[in-house]
């Protein structure tokens, strides 16, 4: 059984830590200009529904792994959020059964700690955005403080077996691997947190010959 098919209660659970430590102003930044046909992977219950703006958000694609947490997002949308067009898919998110090149924005807040692969999880962001489409990572990892990653490293098994989630992650490299083009990354809560803006690049330009003297072939860079 996946870890998150047993933490029914996932909310009441993680709650209060995140208000203690700012985690809902940072899903509103994070989240303040997504737009259009919006693709949440690793949705979990929906923590992020609050910030979707419907006006600006034209429709979301919330997917999970967990039909757990998904069945929690789905109520919490239903009966909180019913403004809020949306759909949910039992989805892993390293292998998403989309088209290339689909949504306006993706989002991934705390996923990344939690997929088996997540390199394989980025790429398949990239290549779901549209050309252009930012890509927003919220996520939690190793830190640059030597203490604090030697506690983090300590107590990661443990951590993992109950919570599904490895708090220790190098989040910068596995962003570089994964070659996403980064125009931002923000971190907090002693360089725990990273806020990631990266953006799927628009095709390159055709090499054209302006002087049109007719000897010259025309080819993609
Ligand atoms: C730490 S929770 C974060 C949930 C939510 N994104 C949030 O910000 O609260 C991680 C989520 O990743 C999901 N997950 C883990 N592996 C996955 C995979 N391979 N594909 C899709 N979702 C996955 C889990 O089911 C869980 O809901």
């Amino acid at each position: 059984m996946h870890v998150y098919d047993r933490l029914e209660r996932f909310d009441d659970a993680i709650g209060w830590d995140e208000f203690i430590m700012g985690i809902n102003l940072k899903r509103r930044n994070a989240l303040r200009d997504v737009h259009g046909h919006v693709l949440e992977v690793c949705g979990g219950t929906g923590r992020n529904l609050p910030y979707y703006r419907p006006g600006q958000v034209t429709q979301l694609t919330l997917s999970d792994a967990s039909r757990t947490m998904l069945d929690a997002a789905r109520e919490k949308q239903l009966h909180e959020y019913p403004r809020l067009k949306a759909e949910f898919k039992n989805w892993d998110s390293q292998q998403l059964p989309v088209a290339d090149n689909t949504y306006d924005t993706v989002v991934d807040t705390f996923g990344l700690c939690s997929v088996p692969d997540p390199v394989k999880a980025l790429r398949e962001m990239e290549r779901v955005a549209k050309p252009g489409a930012p890509i927003i990572l919220l996520q939690h990892g190793r830190s640059r403080h030597g203490w604090l990653n030697t506690a983090l490293d300590k107590t990661a098994e443990d951590h993992a077996q109950k919570w599904g989630c490895w708090w220790n992650r190098e989040i910068t490299d596995i962003v570089r691997e994964a070659g996403l083009h980064v125009e931002s990354c923000d971190t907090s809560l002693l360089d725990t947190t990273y806020l990631i803006r990266a953006r799927k690049p628009l095709p390159a330009a055709p090499c054209s010959n302006r002087a049109g003297s007719g000897d010259t072939d025309q080819r993609d860079v």
